[in-house]
Order: structure tokens, then C-alpha cells, then sequence
């Protein structure tokens, strides 16, 4: 399969760039009958959409999504679904200039390498964090047939920006109730405000800043996983790598998993509300690839976005001198409060995947 292309069953090619005509997803394998309208995918893109506040990109797309195939009478039919969303706040001026001094850390100069010149490199093209778009429509349908037939819910937040991190306990309704609350989308609300002041004095010093999102996936049914090459974590990890930006993943305890004794990071089995459950959650939901029913919790680490205003070094690569070059257009400042809703839509379609794959959703869902 090509690198555009995601999953076995509930399968998702994204295609599109940044300032061609749309960006969008062809989506197979979505199980009939499941209701879903126009409002439940663009409820998700809105969550994404940029230009909404100065913590973001000024570019200003209003995303409105078009379902053009595989849905009637509000229900989907089991054939392929297509949507599409067009792309109208376009201005590849900035992005010309860039052609021979390729922006440090972005993928211009690669993409230009690999594909023979030939790559729509006008903003970004595929490397643009607006292919995000693709995986947030799909995602959205995903999200749907998953909290509609297993009352799955997947929630991600804000956990960190900079240096600024949530180090108090939060609850997840505490979460799930206040984290599109603002700007930032970190539910603890004091904490939002100096993330919010630190990210527009970050910018106004010509920089950007990078972060983490956690994301808690609940009422995970156990078995869900395909081992050994299609494990739950090693696929989510994957997908989530397709988020451009994603400097790591960890599940559950992760990386401080190391220095742990065993006796410290063992989750106990126990018998919770007629279920058997691990009483503690540092493996944060997923043992030997398999979902354990407990939640699934992982974070994921962002950089900072490459293309800040500050002058930085980069060779001219017609003269093959190096010179400064300063990036201007809209970027931003810190892609993290617009991947929280991208993190738990490419979440949710390997969820969902990985559902029909298990068998615990049917090719024809009735929920009438
Ligand atoms: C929602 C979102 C928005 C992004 N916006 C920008 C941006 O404005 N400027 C930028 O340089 N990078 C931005 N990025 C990140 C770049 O697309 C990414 O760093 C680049 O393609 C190189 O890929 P890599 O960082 O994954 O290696 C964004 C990423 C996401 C997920």
C-alpha cells in the first residue's frame, strides 16, 4: 500500500495539499446503516479549524465539509465515503521566496529532492499540517460509529506547552466537559490563561513552542489489538506519527517506565463493578498489543513549528551560500491546541479498525 493510505478494515486515504483545489478522505469499509450528517463531521473540523484566536495561524479557512458519496437518507450505505473540503484562503506569495532557501526543519527541501522538483511545495503542500484536515473528517465518522455502537469516547487535551504543564490530578469529566473551553483547549482554566499569555509573547518575539497532548480513550471493550504487527499501541503510535510535528508517543507510564521497579509499575488485576479490570493503569490500557479494558492513555510530544520570524541560517540553494532567511505568511505559533482534536480523530480510526477487525462491530449496525 502507499504511504497515504491508513488501516485494514475501516480503511482511510487521505489525499490533497495545502493550497491546491481541496483536501480530503476517501473512507472504506464504514459498516451501513450508522447515522451521520454533515454537522457531526463538521462539529469535529471546527475543533481544528485555523485563524479562530491569536494562538493560531491568521490564515482563514471556514473548512466546510461536503459528503459526496456513501451516505442516503442520513445513514451510511457501506459503500466508499467521500469528503471533501475546499481549500479558499490561499496566498502562496510567501512561499515562492522560500523555493531557494528552504525553511530549517521543514520539509521543503527534502520534498523537493525526493520528487524530483516536481511536488506542489505551495505552503507546504502534503507536508502541511492542513492534511490534518483529511484525518480530522475521517476521524469524525470514526468517532461516531465508535461512541454509537461501543460507547467509546476518545478525549484529548492540552497537557503541556513549553514549560507550562498540568501537573494536578484532573478528572476526566473535568476534561471532557472544559477542554474546548478555551483557546488553548487545557482544561484546568488558570492554567489555560498563562499558556494563552506565554504562546502570544512567544510569538511576538518572532518564535514558536512546542507541547504535548494527552489523550484518554474510555469504555475500551478488552481485546481489541492484532499482535504481533498490528499491535494497538504499535498502530495508534504510527498513525499518530502521520500528524506532522510529532516528536514521540508514550502509553500510559512511557518513557518513566524505565527507572521503574517492577513492583512499582505492575497493574494489579481486580474485580471492579463486575468487571475484571487492572486496578492501576500504568500501562495505560494496551498489554502484549491487546487492550486491557482499562483506558487507554497516551501522550504525544510536538515540536515547536518550524517556521518562526525570527532570521535563522539556511543555505541558498542556487548559490549554495548560506544566508538568513526570514519566514514570513501565517503560521503557528504552536500547532498543539489545533492537534488535540487531530489527535483523538486518527486515535478513533484505528480504534475503529481495529473494531471491525475484532469483530465487535458488525458490516451492518442498527441503532434506528
Ligand atoms: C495542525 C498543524 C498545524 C501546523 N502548522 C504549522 C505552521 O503554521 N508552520 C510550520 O512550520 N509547521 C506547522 N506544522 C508542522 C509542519 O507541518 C511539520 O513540522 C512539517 O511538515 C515537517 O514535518 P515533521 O515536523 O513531522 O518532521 C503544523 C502541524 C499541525 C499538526
Amino acid at each position: 500500500m502507499t504511504g497515504n493510505v491508513l488501516g485494514e478494515r475501516f480503511v482511510v486515504m487521505s489525499f490533497g495539499e495545502s493550497h491546491g483545489a481541496c483536501v480530503g478522505a476517501l473512507i472504506d469499509g464504514c459498516p451501513a446503516g450508522l447515522p451521520i450528517s454533515v454537522e457531526d463531521i463538521q462539529r469535529q473540523l471546527d475543533l481544528r479549524r485555523p485563524g479562530q484566536s491569536l494562538v493560531t495561524t491568521q490564515r482563514r479557512e471556514r473548512d466546510e465539509v461536503e459528503i459526496l458519496t456513501g451516505v442516503f437518507n442520513g445513514y451510511t450505505t457501506g459503500a466508499p465515503i467521500l469528503m471533501i473540503t475546499r481549500n479558499k484562503d490561499v496566498d502562496s506569495t510567501s512561499y515562492l521566496k522560500l523555493r531557494d532557501t528552504p525553511r530549517p526543519s521543514h520539509a521543503d527541501f527534502f520534498a523537493h529532492v525526493k520528487y524530483g522538483g516536481f511536488n506542489d511545495w505551495r505552503g507546504g503542500g502534503r507536508f502541511s499540517g492542513r492534511v490534518t484536515v483529511t484525518y480530522t473528517m475521517a476521524g469524525a465518522l470514526a468517532l461516531k460509529l465508535l461512541n454509537v455502537y461501543l460507547g467509546i469516547d476518545v478525549i484529548a487535551y492540552t497537557k503541556q506547552i513549553g514549560e507550562l504543564k498540568v501537573t494536578r490530578e484532573l478528572d476526566i469529566e473535568e476534561i471532557k466537559n472544559n477542554r474546548y473551553s478555551n483557546e488553548v483547549r487545557c482544561p484546568d482554566p488558570q492554567l489555560a490563561e498563562q499558556m494563552r499569555d506565554l504562546v502570544i509573547k512567544t510569538r511576538g518575539k518572532g518564535d514558536s513552542l512546542g507541547g504535548i497532548v494527552e489523550c484518554i480513550v474510555i469504555n475500551v471493550p478488552l481485546g481489541l489489538g492484532e499482535p504481533v504487527f498490528s499491535s494497538l499501541d504499535g498502530d495508534i503510535a504510527k498513525a499518530v506519527f502521520a500528524i506532522p510535528a510529532v516528536r514521540g508517543v508514550e502509553f500510559g507510564a512511557g518513557f518513566s517506565a524505565a527507572t521503574m521497579l517492577g513492583s512499582e509499575h505492575n497493574d494489579p488485576l481486580g474485580y471492579i463493578d463486575g468487571k475484571i479490570l487492572p486496578v492501576t493503569n500504568k500501562a495505560g490500557g494496551i498489554v502484549g498489543g491487546l487492550s486491557t479494558g482499562a483506558n487507554i492513555v497516551l501522550r504525544v510530544a510536538f515540536k515547536p513549528p518550524a517556521s518562526i520570524a525570527k532570521p535563522q541560517r539556511t543555505l541558498n540553494t542556487s548559490t549554495m551560500r548560506e544566508e538568513d532567511v526570514v519566514v514570513t505568511g501565517r503560521h503557528d505559533p504552536t500547532v498543539v491546541p489545533r492537534a488535540v482534536p487531530v489527535v483523538e480523530s486518527i486515535v478513533a480510526i484505528v480504534l475503529a479498525d481495529h473494531a471491525i477487525r475484532g469483530g465487535f462491530i458488525p458490516p451492518v449496525i442498527k441503532v434506528r
